[in-house]
């Protein structure tokens, strides 16, 4: 009770951290991107470009060198904590939402009947496995055509779901992918984008000409993690919505929509070259708008007007059975010290005020009871679908009913 008031706590601090590390990375990588896109482009200079900017009541004015300026400024600004903030909290955060209470946060018993330490381990090789995959793709031939690339990555992210969602619970399943893609954006920045910026610093230094190939290495990463910024944002947001990592097809969900935010993200690299690249934008929200149709919740079998009345009384006998020990406001489990979402359904009233919510949860993404901690049967979820149904309907009090 004590342990996990605090153990929220933890998880709240580091959140919040995670999040500012992640804006200010995110954001000055958008700048940069913007910056570059935005430049008054010259030729046959030592200047790229530059361009003026008017913000928080000031002027600035901004240079870009073609190759390098002739002396080592005296301060030098790096972005790389950022990156690497965002990634060592997002860890901590794993850890602590995820792998401390595996059982409830990473196991779904109807699954796939594995141990926490397995459901752990398989969590972190997904991370390293994805960032080996990705970096022998970009050493590969294939690296030189975009749409084989991108093809060959997402086969591998659709695969790495589909496998995850067979072994880990819905949630655990998608963050897992969002915590492989944002390991292969942080390890690109540490790898290959640092190291090349470091060589261009001493070729200056030490006044040659830098190695060429680090620095392309460097702009083809910055390229792809431009890209994956839009689905590793997504999927970070995803654990608030059942409805994406609790479908049935979750893997097809995460899929589509991140290909909607690679083509959303194309649309805002090139509208200020390309006409016409609104059509880019058009097909990603389409995408969205489609997904969002066909992910719809569909009739589930057993529940129609013939199956039998189930009265909203018994119905809160299942709920106070299989969910009332964490949702109440002073729960029994110890892993929770207030109740989940602030969902309390300890009374029939409270069932009442939550049918909805308890429906979805139960019978539509079945992402609840959490983890089926509370060995929920499946005739239990089919009595909760009839009663709702009645519920809908509005006669949940037909005679002789114990309501
Ligand atoms: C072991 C503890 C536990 C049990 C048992 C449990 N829940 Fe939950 N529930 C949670 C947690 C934790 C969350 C918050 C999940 C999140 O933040 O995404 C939650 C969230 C919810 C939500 C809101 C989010 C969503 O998925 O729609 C609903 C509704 C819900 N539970 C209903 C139920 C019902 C109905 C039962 C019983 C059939 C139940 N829960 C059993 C822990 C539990």
């Amino acid at each position: 009770m004590i342990e996990s008031h605090f153990q929220e706590w933890l998880a709240l601090l580091i959140r919040w951290g995670h999040m500012i590390a992640g804006i200010a990375w995110i954001g000055a990588s958008f700048y940069f991107n913007w910056l570059e896109n935005q430049l008054e482009r010259r030729t046959g200079e030592d200047i790229a470009g530059d361009l003026w900017a008017v913000h928080g009541g000031g002027f600035y004015y901004l240079q870009k060198y073609a190759v390098a300026p002739p002396d080592m400024p005296r301060h030098l600004h790096w972005f790389k904590w950022e990156a690497y903030a965002t990634w060592i909290s997002g860890l901590a955060l794993l850890i602590v939402v995820y792998y401390w209470d595996a059982r409830s946060f990473m196991l779904n018993p109807s699954v796939a009947d594995i141990s926490e330490a397995l459901a752990i381990t398989i969590g972190l090789a997904s991370l390293a496995l994805s960032w080996t995959w990705y970096d022998l793709l970009c050493r590969s031939p294939l690296a030189r055509s975009p749409l084989a690339f991108s093809a060959a990555m997402l086969a591998w992210f659709g695969l790495l779901a589909f496998v995850l969602g067979g072994l880990l619970s819905g949630r655990a399943a998608y963050i897992h992918v969002g915590a492989a893609i944002g390991t292969i954006m942080v390890a690109n920045v540490f790898r290959v984008i640092i190291p090349a910026q470091k060589e261009l610093v001493s070729a200056l230094e030490q006044n040659r000409a830098p190695d060429p190939g680090p620095g392309q290495n460097a702009l083809q990463r910055s390229r792809h993690n431009n890209y994956l910024t839009l689905p590793v944002l997504f999927i970070m947001i995803s654990s608030h919505y059942p409805m994406t990592y609790g479908h049935p097809q979750a893997w097809l969900v995460l899929v589509v929509i991140s290909v909607a935010g690679v083509l959303v993200r194309h649309y805002f690299n090139i509208r200020h070259q390309a006409g016409r690249s609104w059509a880019w934008l058009l097909a990603g929200l389409l995408l969205l708008a489609v997904m969002a149709w066909w992910s719809r919740p569909q009739a589930v079998a057993g529940a129609d007007s013939v199956g039998p009345r189930v009265s909203t009384a018994s119905a809160w006998r299942i709920v106070n059975a299989r969910c009332v020990a964490c949702h109440a406001r002073e729960p029994s489990n110890a892993g929770f010290s207030s109740a989940p979402q602030g969902i309390e359904l300890d009374s029939v009233d409270m069932l009442r005020v939550h049918a909805e919510r308890v429906y979805t949860a139960v019978v539509i993404t079945r992402t609840m009871p959490l983890g089926n901690l509370t060995n929920m049967t499946e005739q239990e979820r089919t009595q909760l679908a009839n009663w709702f149904e009645g519920f809908q309907a509005g006669h949940t009090r037909e005679p002789g009913a114990d309501d």
